[in-house]
């Protein structure tokens, strides 16, 4: 039997690093305030005339090198971003051209949290139905230029950072190593929970002057919302997961779930009776990175020396869309 196995990981964080200190020089907010409702201590930042695919390029290298491939190897790039290099074309076509590997096939994911993990789950099952043997999967987000570091726009704007993750998923043979499940949900009726209004192409002309004075150039979100829906939602997950595969909760070694909130995850995790060290957090450094969330978690975990072959690894996410999925892999 066919499986996709992460033959290589690799991320990319750029090096300006934003404290929360720094924020509140920027608008009403404080270290304590972030801190305590969401976890995050710093982020870090690219800076103006850098790409998304820029990001992605470098974590996209790491990987490369980690699996000890070359570019020329890889057959189907998918690009999983809420903040793509531009409307269009797709950024992985981008980030194609500049890894100098054309001709291959490349798809952007539109998933935004959960952008990873759907990427994933087409990887795989391009992989399973033997049409690619390579296929390079990244996660990577530059928020830092569409946030709006005000008063009005400090819900949002503390909690998001730049960075990227990437790994390379192979064709393997080997039994009962890889993917082994994913699940993918979407319930549309809460789009505008957290969302975008610029790009509202139903209007002629759909940018206006009045976009950026009435602010909908920035991301909106009701976070009452997007947190009570993630809390029972990322929990749905890990009991499905564990059900259909017929995993005992102590079999899995790490939960790697999305970094959008520390106290999302330490909810999930009281709620299921978790261990709160079998949940992986990283947001402290990154802040939420959106779809570079997991991969940036599991290549700190992998470097860290935490993950071993054969471990079992769930990972969850939930955001805009909505969206939630998960996966289980073994490592
Ligand atoms: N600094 C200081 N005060 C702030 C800030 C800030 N950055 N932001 C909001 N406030 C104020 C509010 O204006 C409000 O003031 P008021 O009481 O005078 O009206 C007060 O703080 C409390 O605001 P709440 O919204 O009640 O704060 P809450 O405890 O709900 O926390 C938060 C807000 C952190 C946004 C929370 O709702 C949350 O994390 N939601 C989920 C967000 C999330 O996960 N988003 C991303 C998921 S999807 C994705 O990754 C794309």
């Amino acid at each position: 039997m066919t499986r996709s196995v992460i033959a290589g990981i690799g991320s990319y964080v750029p090096p300006q690093v934003v404290s929360n200190n720094d924020l509140s020089k920027l608008m009403t907010t404080s270290d304590e305030w972030i801190r305590t409702r969401s976890g995050i201590e710093e982020r870090r930042f690219a800076g103006e005339g850098v790409y998304c695919s820029d990001l992605a390029l470098e974590a996209a290298r790491n990987a490369l090198a980690n699996a000890h491939l070359e570019p020329s190897d890889l057959d189907f790039i998918i690009f999983a971003t809420l903040s793509p290099d531009h409307h269009f074309p797709g950024t992985g076509c981008f980030l194609q051209a500049k890894l100098g590997v054309p001709y291959i096939g490349c798809l952007d994911v539109r998933n935004q949290c959960t952008g990873f993990i759907y990427g994933l789950a087409v990887g795989d099952a391009f992989i399973r139905a033997g049409m690619y043997r390579h296929i390079l999967l990244v996660g990577s987000e530059l928020h830092s230029n569409a946030l709006s570091f005000t008063d009005e726009g400090r819900d949002v704007s503390v909690l998001f950072g730049d960075g990227a993750g990437a790994v390379v998923l192979v064709s393997s043979t080997e039994e009962d190593r890889g993917v082994l499940y994913t699940e993918l949900h979407a319930d549309g009726r809460f789009a505008k929970a957290l969302h975008m209004d610029v790009w509202n192409i139903s209007r002629k002309p759909y940018l206006t002057h009045e976009s950026i004075d009435t602010g909908e150039i920035w991301p909106q979100m009701d976070g009452k919302t997007v947190f009570k829906h993630a809390v029972i939602r990322m929990a749905e997950l890990v009991t499905n997961a564990l059900k259909h595969c017929e995993v005992q909760p102590e079999n899995i070694k790490y939960v790697i779930p999305h970094q959008a909130n520390m106290r999302i995850n330490q909810l999930v995790a009281e709620r299921l009776g978790f261990p709160q060290e079998k949940f992986l957090n990283n947001i402290q450094k990154y802040g939420n990175t959106t779809a570079a969330s997991i991969p940036l978690l599991l290549d700190d975990a992998y470097r860290a020396g935490k993950l071993q072959r054969n471990d079992l690894l769930l990972l969850i996410a939930f955001g805009s869309g909505f969206t939630w999925a998960s996966a289980l892999l073994r490592w």
